[in-house]
């Protein structure tokens, strides 16, 4: 028998395999001591065979296989040129031990060499793991699964993630059962449907406590899951690109990278896990030490009315209110007078700016603000100087259904990428530009793996054209969130709802994978635009505020009041930046339904801001304590309520926070929790501490 094992701090994950077959994950879980015997934990992992079964138990390996009587879904469906469907038996070739472990199977018979790659982090404690299928003869991939892990047996359900638009990460709760939970993204984007996360939390599991593994599948172009209990009780998670989306036959396939990691510490342990890979080994920024800059975005203030006057005036109230990027949205290029046309014609409009865009960016310098710009590369207008020159760039057939009056440009040729890469390298040699909106805002007409594949070689060329540009993944909003394009990318635009009420409760659930410092969130005018509701400045701005801050309203509708509230935020929040954008986010296990709250709790521990978002009006009449998490508990730590001025006359007691800074001890904060004053709903609370 082989055995394999990779260890961090945190947690075990043990591989072994019977003779040359291919190994399946025997343990994983807390940190195994280095002495255990592993024969032994393979010997001990076997189960019983009763009437009814087979003789011996086919594997839950790493790629189940169905020629091994495998009694569920296999790990890699597969099709010779011919369309004849393989029945791979892979058997062990080799296996390199290093940083990672890298391990070689092959069936001579049919040409086929699969490989899996798998490796710890010992600092973020994120398992990273791809697979990979050469063959001899160009075959045909319906499905090839990263190395399968096994799901708990002690856990009652699963949670994964939906959304749509201006509803992005909506978490779902499935309990397990016999057969296949089944997710599978045909829309040839990430989505706001189906963010390819899942999470399994062990029996009583919460966001501070009890065990849990959770799995993210980085890749852009839409995945496959499959969450599945085998009839003995065993359960395996899959995950891969989505079916059947690489349509042409060849001879190497590769899944994207999935992320996998357990916890002893609730949700939390996995959030955190998520959230420091992606910030410290994912995201590259072209340069680490800068502070995040206050973002201002124009969309919501002028549309596609792009004025100069105008502009400049908006570009010189942001700049006062405390922003340091300005963004210059959708509508600056020829012809683009509303969202029917021009797409693909990147070149400034010379009717709105006949002076190209110099004398706006001017201005915005002179504001000491950086300039970024929107584009929306993978997309035509048939009403376009591009698409009239080219109508066989576009994907999908003649009488496709259009998306936002708009066709997706085929990435996978290379003429168009040239295209694209020429038009989008001149307007960011011609200006000084530093940070491009990157939107994507329909579906594909079919899923196409070369698709992503084709965007994915635009982004490349242009960072190493480019290298200090920084860039957004927008998809109307959060239909582009995931650690594949974030290898590209350095923020995202996590819904197209500026609503605080909203985005408190998404927010709080986008945290179980994003940090603070990819998450764009923005203060939106005063009635939102996308539901309609109005709202205070001090919820809209603190919630904010909780994220990479910005600003998308008019600048001008806002009250010198508002205007206060909002210079005053920024500045907290410019205060805080370089800790909290570090941070790591603690969902807190809330007594109270209407209150949303979360802890970002620095990596030295010595100081922490607690928000916590009124969500609606509580049931019961004064609110319940609300406890903390992860400080020490014989440390002290002194808190503080940042924004007691906020508290309506209805609050009319005084509860000790509301009075002053408290002294208590890590224990005391984490066992009986914070008592807040009373609030209004749609507002929120924001506590610090610091550790003494
Ligand atoms: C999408 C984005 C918005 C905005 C518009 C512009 O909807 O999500 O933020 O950029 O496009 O057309």
């Amino acid at each position: 028998m082989r055995t394999w094992r990779l260890d961090c701090a945190r947690q075990t994950l043990v591989l072994t395999s019977d003779g040359d077959r291919l190994p399946e994950v025997v343990y994983w879980g807390r940190p195994l001591p280095a002495g255990e015997d592993l024969q032994t934990v393979a010997r001990a992992y076997a189960i019983d065979v009763t009437g009814g079964m087979l003789d011996r138990n086919p594997a839950l390996s790493i790629c189940p296989e169905a020629s091994d009587s495998f009694p569920g879904q296999p790990g890699l469906v597969v099709r010779d040129g011919q369309g004849v469907v393989l029945m791979p038996r892979l058997r062990f070739v080799d296996a390199e031990e290093g940083s990672a472990l890298v391990l070689h199977f092959a069936d001579a018979d049919l040409g086929l060499r699969y490989m899996a790659r798998l490796a710890v982090d010992p600092d973020t404690h994120m398992i990273t793991s791809s697979a990979r299928l050469e063959t001899d003869d160009p075959v045909r991939l319906d499905w090839l699964a990263a190395p399968v892990f096994p799901a708990p047996h002690l856990s009652d359900e699963m949670i994964d993630v939906a959304g749509r638009w201006c509803g992005e990460f909506q978490l779902n709760r499935t309990p397990w059962s016999a057969g296949i939970r089944f997710r599978e993204n045909r829309t040839g984007r990430t989505g706001h449907e189906h963010f390819p996360g899942l999470i399994v939390p062990g029996r009583e599991a919460t966001n501070t406590q009890g065990q849990a593994v959770a799995f993210h599948y980085g890749w852009s172009g839409g995945h496959r899951m499959v969450a599945e209990e085998l009839p003995d009780g065993r359960r395996q998670v899959q995950f891969g690109h989505a079916g059947t989306t690489d349509a042409a036959t060849g001879t190497v396939f590769e899944t994207a990278t999935l992320y996998a990691t357990y916890s002893a510490s609730g949700l939390n342990g996995c959030a955190t896990a998520f959230q420091r890979h992606l910030r410290d080994r994912t995201v590259s920024f072209p340069d680490a030490a800068r502070l995040r800059p206050v973002h201002y975005n124009c969309w919501e203030a002028v549309y596609f009315d792009h004025d100069l006057p105008t502009l400049k005036d908006i570009a010189t109230r942001a700049a006062a209110l405390g922003a340091e990027r300005f963004v210059l949205d959708d509508g600056w290029f020829k012809g683009r007078t509303d969202d029917r046309r021009a797409l693909a014609d990147w070149v400034v409009d010379e009717t709105k700016y006949p002076d190209g865009l110099g004398p706006l960016i001017d201005h915005v310098h002179a504001e000491a603000m950086s300039f970024g710009l929107w584009f929306e590369p993978e997309m035509v207008n048939t009403e376009s100087d591009v698409y009239r020159a080219h109508p066989d760039w576009a994907l999908g057939a003649a009488d496709q259904i259009p998306g936002r009056q708009q066709l997706a440009l085929d990435m996978s040729r290379p003429d168009v990428r040239d295209y694209l890469f020429s038009r989008i390298d001149a307007i960011l040699r011609d200006y000084a530009i530093d940070y491009i909106k990157w939107d994507h805002n329909r579906v594909l007409p079919a899923p196409d793996a070369a698709q992503t594949r084709g965007t994915y070689a635009l982004l490349d060329r242009l960072r190493a054209a480019h290298p200090g540009v920084e860039i957004e993944s927008c998809a109307s909003g959060g239909g582009r969130i995931d650690f594949g394009i974030l290898q590209r990318t350095h923020r995202v635009w996590l819904s197209d709802s500026n609503d605080a009420l909203e985005r408190l409760n998404m927010q709080h659930n986008a945290a179980l994978f994003l940090p603070a410092c990819v998450t764009g969130s923005h203060v939106g005018p005063r009635r939102c635009h996308t539901s309609g509701r109005t709202h205070d400045i001090t919820f809209r701005a603190w919630v904010a505020a909780q994220r990479h801050m910005g600003f998308e309203m008019d600048p001008r509708e806002l009250t010198e009041h508002e205007a206060s509230v909002l210079r005053d935020v920024t500045a907290w929040w410019k205060t805080n930046r370089a800790w909290m954008m570090q941070a790591d986010i603690l969902r807190l296990d809330s007594a109270d339904p209407a209150c949303i709250a979360e802890q970002q709790l620095a990596r030295d521990g010595a100081r922490f801001v607690v928000f916590a978002g009124k969500a609606a009006a509580s049931e019961q009449i004064a609110p319940r304590p609300l406890r903390l998490t992860e400080l020490v508990p014989d440390a002290y730590y002194q808190i503080d309520l940042v924004n007691r001025a906020d508290a309506p006359d209805l609050s009319r007691g005084s509860p000790a926070l509301k009075e002053g800074v408290l002294t208590v001890s890590g224990t005391y904060l984490m066992q009986h929790g914070v008592t807040l004053p009373w609030t209004f709903p749609d507002r929120i609370w924001v506590i610090e501490g610091q550790r003494i």
